[in-house]
């Protein structure tokens, strides 16, 4: 097999050294250009085709949270792109003992081509972007999941071949993952419904400046209480974990708050003939999502994980200088 050559694959360069610190970071073009890139780094992968865009690179992993999807499908995707991943749990860096954001960055951009960050405060991504000198992915903060988005809609472009038009209703928990899957939804032209308690409502100002890019792309943002009303004609359903990392002092309080928001056969049969269930993961099975619905033949969480490999990969082919 030929080694992937960049520019024959037409990787543009108009995203080097960018950042991607939450979806609104990118354009809806530069999206799906991401998308697209994904789609066919999926294909040359099943070929088992080599992918030698990052060579000689090194891409650092900061967590200061759990992880199976973002930390495995970035060590593998860095890998299959014939770089070197580096985990360093947060607290093995000086950053633990009082190190300031801006040094680490400022010093990690000299060893590293890149670095994805899981921490709690989107405000440390965004100081990391700020003072770095080479492009910083957010792996998750408390209020955006970006990578999570992606994968979610070149799943739901995979399934239907369009997200203009699709009617996608987000159930639970106004979240991180909620929030990053709207503004995507929103550039992309996806019409998104999310369904929450009060208390548990999207971020009012997040839902606001998503309509703002609804307006220009077409796209719809609702924003209601009732899940029933919510998945009426939807095609796709969605939830995520009702008790977020960092928030396990609130769990029996929100089990009890949430669970009218549970997918489940009923959901599934109100949503539209043709509707898919996703899930971002680690579900909690039986909670905000029924064994059936996750199991059955509607489920595409499985491929909806699978493709957090392919637009990680896509994102570093598109940034990495
Ligand atoms: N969906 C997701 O981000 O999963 P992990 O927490 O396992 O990375
Ligand atoms: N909302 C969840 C997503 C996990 C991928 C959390 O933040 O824990």
């Amino acid at each position: 097999m030929p080694e992937y050559d960049r520019a024959v694959a037409g990787i543009p360069d108009t995203l080097k050294g960018r950042s991607f610190t939450r979806v609104a970071d990118w354009s809806p073009d530069e999206l799906l250009t991401a998308l697209d890139l994904a789609d066919e780094l999926k294909v040359e992968r099943a070929r088992r085709r080599e992918l030698r865009i990052l060579p000689g690179r090194t891409v650092g992993l900061i967590f200061r949270k759990p992880s199976t999807r973002t930390r495995i499908s970035s060590e593998v995707g860095i890998a299959e792109l014939g770089g070197m991943a580096l985990y360093v749990p947060a607290a093995d860096l000086q950053l633990s003992r009082g190190e300031s954001t801006r040094d680490t960055a400022l010093v990690l951009s000299r060893f590293l081509s890149a670095i994805t960050i899981r921490t709690f405060d989107q405000t440390e991504v965004d100081e990391f972007a700020e003072h770095a000198t080479i492009p910083i992915v957010n792996g998750l903060t408390d209020t955006s999941h970006p990578l999570q988005a992606l994968a979610d809609a070149m799943t739901i472009r995979e399934r239907f071949g369009t997200l203009e038009g699709v009617r996608v209703a987000y159930l639970g928990d106004g979240n991180n993952v909620c929030h990053s899957l709207m503004r995507i939804a929103a550039r992309t032209g996806m019409h998104l419904v999310a369904a929450s308690p009060e208390g548990y409502l999207p971020d009012p100002v997040v839902v606001a400046s998503c309509r703002e890019d609804a307006a220009a792309s077409g796209a719809s943002i609702d924003v209601m209480v009732d899940p029933v009303e919510a998945v009426a004609g939807a095609r796709v359903l969605y939830t995520d974990v009702w008790t977020s990392m960092g928030q396990e002092d609130e769990r029996e309080q929100r089990l009890r708050d949430l669970a009218p928001y549970r997918i489940d056969a009923e959901k599934l049969a109100a949503a539209a003939p043709d509707a898919i269930a996703l899930h971002c993961l680690p579900a909690h099975v039986g909670e905000e999502i029924t064994a059936d619905v996750l199991y059955g033949d509607r489920s595409l969480v499985w491929d909806q994980a699978e493709n957090r490999l392919h637009v990680y990969k896509a994102v570093l082919a598109l940034t990495v200088r």
